[in-house]
């Protein structure tokens, strides 16, 4: 793993959207593996930027994203169809029908999840994944568990997902406790991963990554077996 430490939000997300926008004038048809959640909020805002400014262009890009709520509507602003559109989608000349998120309101949710890892192997390699971590060391919704999934799957939440998610839902809305996620295999089929961490709150499990274990009770440790992971943490998060 690659650690590039910045000393705020605002320079990591920028230096985020940075390797986001080589990878899109590199190769226009581009594969964008991509995470909801704040972490990524500000990387969207500057990709959004570039396109205005005429210096990315979506117009070939086709996008995976990691996970959804189970079970959610897209048009429920908590989803993360919602999230992607709000942040990124609805701003940049990207064809819609070429982004995909697990369509959280399947009747069957396994079928879903196999019909989503089926479209995942379809549009081939995934050229970078963007992860954000959970305090638990989640990567997507893959919760910290013995045993872990290699593809597509639904999940229950833990507590401590639900509690650190519930801050983004007003009284009257009810929190989702299942998702459905990519699992460990499909996120490792990416040719480059961009783990994003920022914020006080991350700075234990930041420590985890930097020490020589691995372990499914902090799935992102793992993360240190793939062999091209750029880590750009804030110093927040990771700091002296
Ligand atoms: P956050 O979530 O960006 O809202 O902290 C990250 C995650 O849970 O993966």
């Amino acid at each position: 793993m690659k650690i590039l430490k910045f000393s705020s939000y605002e320079e990591m997300s920028a230096a985020a959207a940075d390797i986001i926008a080589k990878q899109i004038n590199v190769k226009g048809d581009s594969v964008l593996g991509l995470a909801t959640g704040s972490t990524p909020v500000g990387m969207y805002k500057k990709l959004v930027e570039m396109n205005k400014s005429g210096l990315i262009d979506f117009s070939n890009i086709k996008t995976v994203n990691l996970d959804e709520y189970y079970p959610i509507s897209p048009s429920n602003r908590q989803s993360y169809r919602y999230f992607m559109n709000d942040n990124l989608f609805d701003h940049v000349n990207i064809d819609k029908a070429n982004t995909y998120v697990p369509n959280g309101e399947a009747e069957d949710p396994d079928a879903e999840c196999e019909n989503y890892e089926k479209i995942v192997k379809s549009l081939g390699t995934v050229d970078i994944q963007v992860l954000g971590i959970g305090q638990n060391g989640h990567i997507g919704f893959n919760e910290p568990e013995e045993n872990l999934y290699l593809y597509t799957h639904k999940t229950a939440l833990t507590e401590n997902t639900i509690a650190a998610n519930s801050r983004f839902f007003t009284e009257d809305e009810v929190i989702p406790t299942s998702a459905l996620t990519m699992g460990m295999g499909t996120i490792f089929s990416a040719k480059k991963i961009l783990l994003l961490i920022n914020g006080k709150a991350k700075r234990e499990v930041f420590k985890q990554l930097l020490s020589d274990r691995i372990t499914t009770a902090c799935p992102a440790t793992l993360l240190k077996l793939h062999p091209n992971v750029i880590v750009l943490c804030d110093s927040e998060a990771c700091g002296e």
